[in-house]
Formats: C-alpha cells, sequence, structure tokens
C-alpha cells in the first residue's frame, strides 16, 4: 500500500463518522449561524466532526485560532477566536490554553509559538505553507541588510521565524504603513526594508514619503486579480463597492473603493452595510462575512488560497487527537523573532492601514535572489 493508498483509506474511515441525535444536540446552535449558506446534508457531515472536535477542545484544554479565510464550517463551527493574521497574533499571545490549534498557516503557526514558547502549537497540515513565507530566506534578508546599512528591517508577518529572527520589527496588513514611518523615526532612517511582498510594499510607498526597498515576492492569490477584473465587475454589478487586500497589485487597489486587511475589509462591511459589495480577496472570506452581514449581497469571484484549503474538519480532529503536527522552533531564533512580533503588538496604534493611492506606488528597489 503507497502513502497516498493509505491516507486515502484513513480519510474514508474518517469520513465515516455518523451524524446521531448526540451530534445533533451539540451542534444545532452552529447551525443556525451557517444555516442560509451550508444545506443540511452537508452539514451533517461536518457536524459530527464539529462535535468530536469541540469536545476534545475541552478535554485538552486547547483553542483554535482560526484565521478569516477557513471555510464557514471550521470558522464557525469550532474556531475559539477568528480574525486576521495581526488579531490572531494577539490572541494567541493572550490565551490561557495550554494547545493552539491554527487553524490557517504554518507562518501563522510559528507566529503563535514564538509568542507561547511554552505551549503546544498545532498545525493539522504540515504543507499549508504561504507562496510569500516560501519566496525569502533569512540568508536572503542578511545580504539586504549588507546592501543598505542602517535601514530598518521591516517584515510581514507572512514570513518564517528564520527571516523574522533577521528583523527590526514586525507588520501586517493593517499596520504596514504606520509600522514603516514609525521604523523610520525610530532608525532615523528615510528607507526602510520592507519584505518581502512587493505589491504590499508599493502599495504603502503610495502612503508614505519613506522610501522603500522591497523584496520580490507576491501573494500568488492576490496578484492574479488585475485592474480589468475589477472594471469588468463594475459593468457587470454597477454600484457594487470594491474592497481589496492590499496583497494585491497597486493598479487593482487604485480601482478599488477601500483597501484594508482580512479585518479591515470585514469592518467596512460591517460599518457600511452596502446594498452590493466584492471583496477582491480568497473566497472563503464572503462566505464568512457574508453570513455576519445577511443585508448585504456580494458578488463572489474566487480565487482560493490552496494553502488555506488545506485545513479541514477532519484534519483538525487528526490534529488533537494525535497532537500533530507540532510546531519547533529553534529556541535562539524563536527569541531574536519573538522580538520583532512583540514590538509590532506592542506599538499603540489606534487605526487601521488605509490604502488610498495618496501618491504613486514606486517603490525604491526590488531585490531578489542572485541566480
Ligand atoms: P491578513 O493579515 O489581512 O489576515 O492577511 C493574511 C493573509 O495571508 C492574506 O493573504
Ligand atoms: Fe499566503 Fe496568499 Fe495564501 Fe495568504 S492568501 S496564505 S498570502 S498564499
Amino acid at each position: 500500500m503507497t502513502v497516498l493508498d493509505l491516507e486515502k483509506a484513513r480519510a474514508k474511515k474518517a469520513a465515516a463518522l455518523p451524524y446521531t441525535d448526540e451530534v445533533a444536540a451539540k451542534t444545532d446552535h452552529l447551525y443556525k449561524r451557517v444555516e442560509t449558506l451550508i444545506p443540511p446534508p452537508e452539514w451533517r457531515l461536518h457536524a459530527p466532526y464539529i462535535a468530536a472536535i469541540n469536545d476534545l477542545k475541552k478535554k485538552k484544554n486547547a483553542v483554535i485560532l482560526a484565521h478569516n479565510y477557513m471555510t464557514p464550517e471550521i470558522y464557525f463551527g469550532v474556531g475559539d477566536f477568528a480574525g486576521d493574521s495581526l488579531q490572531l497574533a494577539k490572541m494567541a499571545a493572550e490565551t490561557d490554553a495550554g494547545v493552539i490549534v491554527q487553524a490557517g498557516v504554518h507562518f501563522m503557526a510559528e507566529t503563535s509559538k514564538i509568542l507561547c514558547p511554552d505551549k503546544t502549537v498545532l498545525i493539522p497540515d504540515m504543507d499549508a505553507g504561504c507562496s510569500l513565507a516560501s519566496s525569502i530566506t533569512g540568508a536572503d534578508v542578511r545580504l539586504m541588510k549588507e546592501k543598505y546599512p542602517g535601514a530598518p528591517v521591516v517584515t510581514y508577518v507572512n514570513t518564517s521565524a528564520d527571516v523574522k529572527a533577521e528583523t527590526d520589527i514586525c507588520c501586517t496588513s493593517s499596520n504596514a504603513v504606520e509600522i514603516v514611518e514609525w521604523a523610520a523615526a525610530e532608525w532615523k532612517s528615510d528607507t526602510v526594508i520592507l519584505i518581502p511582498d512587493q505589491y504590499l510594499a508599493r502599495n504603502v510607498a503610495a502612503m508614505t514619503d519613506v522610501k522603500i526597498v522591497t523584496w520580490a515576492g507576491a501573494c500568488e492569490v492576490h496578484e492574479r486579480f488585475t485592474a480589468d477584473d475589477i472594471k469588468e465587475l463594475r459593468e457587470g454589478n454597477p454600484g457594487v463597492i470594491v474592497l481589496a487586500h492590499p496583497e494585491c497589485p497597486p493598479d487593482v487597489l487604485a480601482e478599488a473603493d477601500f483597501a484594508g486587511s482580512t479585518s479591515g475589509m470585514s469592518n467596512f462591511v460591517k460599518k457600511h452595510q452596502p446594498d452590493n459589495v466584492v471583496l477582491i480577496t480568497e473566497c472563503s472570506m464572503s462566505d464568512n462575512v457574508a453570513l455576519e452581514n445577511p443585508k448585504v449581497n456580494f458578488v463572489r469571484p474566487c480565487n482560493l488560497c490552496p494553502y488555506m484549503k488545506k485545513i479541514t474538519l477532519p484534519k483538525i480532529l487528526k490534529s488533537l487527537q494525535s497532537m500533530q503536527h507540532e510546531i519547533l522552533i529553534d529556541p535562539a531564533i524563536s527569541e531574536r523573532a519573538r522580538g520583532a512580533i512583540e514590538r509590532m503588538i506592542a506599538l499603540p496604534l489606534t487605526r487601521q492601514s488605509m490604502y488610498t493611492h495618496a501618491k504613486a506606488p514606486q517603490v525604491m528597489a526590488v531585490e531578489a535572489r542572485a541566480m
């Protein structure tokens, strides 16, 4: 039997969890949150996992941190805390639970482990990566620091622990503009290294006079959106409000009505209750925000993040049953990376970064690894 056959056999066995009266009693209140989206036959497949996961969480003193891109059955069914990268990092730092299961991607689980070295942090699938995190290494950052001495390194949280260890301060899309300006002032430097997302860097550059050097990384989900996509969406849906994530290319943001982190977009919908909205980001986000805003109509172009979608209910259950896959980080690297994340969390920022393209999204340089 090959490894694949074994995986399939295991998946089949897992799929056989029965929907019983006991499962219904434990999950009916959760179904109310998603019933307008998930039909009953599909819910009956999810519910046994949800009941088993929620029971195990209690037994093992575990919490599940769910990113906004998780599918609704995870987000509403088993997530204890949900949010964007920054909110999840803060929640990891605050929780009293002994075990954190990261319903998100690997860099998020690493961030939790860095902030909580004494806790057990689990990721249900080790292959839940990120094209941004895999674009750059610690060695790449060291070379950039040699090339731009004195410039502080601001690193997007979508990076490995190794890269964070070379970093002065981390940022997320919800605070990148403010952090870049803070770092420039603190280091008394007119230039900041903002890595590894070249599009986020360009979008930040449009909002600040700080000179920005970046890296040739990109999110493979958001870089696929084009300005023409937005124009077509507007033609097909007159009056639609367009919200975009700042990992999209600058010409996409220039066509949008608002750009912000995943939670920034969600808050915009909650606050403004537009009649018709489109979220230029990962698909599941629209499902989750739509369920929380039943009066708003969502136009749904669909770009899936293949890494986020590796996280499923059966894998979360297995993760809690077998306490796999545990995130382990070299303590010396973790210690250095923690400083960069904690510095970000400690900054008293009062508002979320806005990306309105006040000026041209021009960066000073886009570095890449020499071939
Ligand atoms: P947020 O910080 O906006 O949640 O973004 C994380 C991410 O991976 C977006 O692609
Ligand atoms: Fe990474 Fe993009 Fe997926 Fe977010 S959506 S995890 S940035 S690949």
